[in-house]
């Protein structure tokens, strides 16, 4: 169909936003708001909160509260416009979808490219967090840790880490089992990791002193966005809805309803937890603790329930992550092998289950592997960069399709377009730039491995 076009006519061609959404794609629609909230919540609050933060409240001192408000900021901005895109673009491909309606099919791909690195590769970073708070808590409880051997990847002291890979491997077969299962699923194990977070609060503010607050800003403004910029994975995954776009009852209305509520419920409780946390134990203490807020717990805290408490909540927490963030790639590889972008066996449904089978295996396996053998300090960064990038064209893609499609029908609006998507758009560059050059290099060289897949593949391949 396309081995008339030009490569400049093939890279810049856009799908219909008709195309994209798919009506009768075959999965079945099952989930309402109250799921779809959960599904961004789960696939957010995870090892950002329970183990990043501990790395970031040194760079920042007690200011760490006002470096979640500004990374919760970069976040509300491309909330806004993902709500308003999910709503109108209700596809399973989330913004890789967004933008080949509007951007062309080479930016589709490189969207979709950088997704891989926000969803697949995140999500091998928290499944090795996962093993960590695995061996925190069996510590606690019976002073028995699993051996670095078994539990930690090469190059940090082990061989394979098989806790992480058994993370993966459940979540797969919980994700095969069919989306509302996985939702229902999802739901308990989000009401148990935010109640973990709220107790950790109460009991946390029992030991608050004003004075671990004084100096706020330590190590100054700069100190304040480099927190900002490492805290940003903690936000990453509240689009996570967006890519249960062809399985919502509601999409229009829903979506950007389960965004948004996701999104103010993850930036309320960050505050609150950091300032908890920081009231309760000097900013210098945070150096070096891995499992930070269980220490501030152990610290300052009279009880050892309270920390095998909250390493039970961070078990759980990270155990969802894992699960949605697993089932948002899956979805995002489905709607890309749809397009023709990505080899069929990625589009193939069960008959059963309507879940995408032999998919959900194949990225269960290879994301196993990445948890198995790669470190998670070595992978925020790179998703953070990677999803930023993402952001930055959904906030594009609102404003372009305001002009072309200005009469869509839209179950939500961004207020002030084009300012608030432009705000949007320089809160990632801000971002992407308060990361490190070897995060560039990694990024860059991603990318690079990126075009030559698409245009030695997908351009030829695609179906528009
Ligand atoms: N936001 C996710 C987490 O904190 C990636 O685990």
């Amino acid at each position: 169909m396309s081995s008339g076009l030009g490569v400049r006519a093939r890279v810049l061609r856009r799908k219909p936003i008709e195309q994209l959404t798919h009506p009768g794609s075959g999965m079945h629609r099952s989930l309402g708001v109250g799921h779809l909230t959960m599904i961004s919540i789960g696939a957010t609050l995870g090892t950002g909160i329970f183990v990043v933060l501990g790395q970031a409240v040194p760079a920042a001192g007690p200011a760490i509260v006002l470096s979640f408000v500004l990374a919760g900021f970069t976040a509300l901005f491309s909330a806004l416009s993902y709500a308003e895109l999910a709503g109108l673009i209700p596809a399973s491909g989330s913004s890789y979808s967004y933008t080949y309606a509007t951007l062309g099919e080479l930016v589709a791909w490189v969207c979709g490219w950088c997704l891989i690195l926000e969803y697949g590769v995140s999500v091998a970073a928290v499944a090795v967090g996962w093993g960590q708070y695995v061996n925190e808590l069996l510590d606690l409880l019976f002073h028995f840790r699993i051996p670095d051997a078994l539990s930690q990847p090469p190059g940090a002291g082990g061989v394979v880490n098989i806790p992480a890979v058994l993370i993966v491997v459940i979540s797969m077969l919980v994700l095969l089992g069919g989306a509302k299962g996985s939702a229902r699923t999802n739901t308990i194990l989000v009401f148990i990791k935010v109640g973990a977070l709220v107790i950790f609060c109460a009991v946390a503010f029992t030991a608050f002193k004003a004075g671990n607050l004084k100096p706020f800003f330590p190590l100054g403004l700069a100190g304040m966005s480099a927190g900002a910029a490492t805290l940003f994975f903690s936000y990453i995954g509240f689009d996570a809805a967006s890519t249960a776009g062809e399985e919502a009852k509601n999409p229009q209305k829903d979506l950007p309803r389960a965004i948004i509520l996701s999104l103010v419920v993850i930036t309320a409780l960050y505050c609150a937890v950091a300032l908890a946390a920081v009231g309760a134990m000097p900013w210098q203490q945070f150096e070096g603790s891995e499992a930070a807020l269980s220490r501030v717990l152990t610290d300052n805290v009279s009880g050892s329930i309270w920390p095998i408490l909250l390493s039970v909540g961070a078990v759980v927490a990270t155990t969802s992550v894992v699960l949605t963030v697993l089932y948002g790639q899956t979805r995002i590889l489905y709607s890309m092998a749809r397009d023709g972008l990505m080899p069929s066996l990625f589009a193939r449904l069960s008959p059963n289950t309507g879940v995408p089978f032999a998919n959900t295996i194949i990225v269960g396996l290879f994301i196993g592997v990445l948890a198995a053998l790669v470190p998670l300090g070595a992978l925020a960064d790179a998703t953070s960069i990677g999803t930023l990038f993402a952001f930055g064209l959904v906030n594009v893609a609102v404003i372009i399709l305001r002009r072309t499609r200005p009469d869509a029908p839209r179950g939500f609006r961004v207020p002030f377009s084009p300012i608030t998507p432009l705000l949007g758009v320089a809160f990632c560059v801000y971002m992407m730039f308060s990361l490190g050059a070897i995060t560039w290099v990694a990024f860059l060289l991603w990318m690079l491995v990126g075009f030559v897949i698409y245009f030695g593949y997908g351009i030829r391949k695609a179906n528009v």
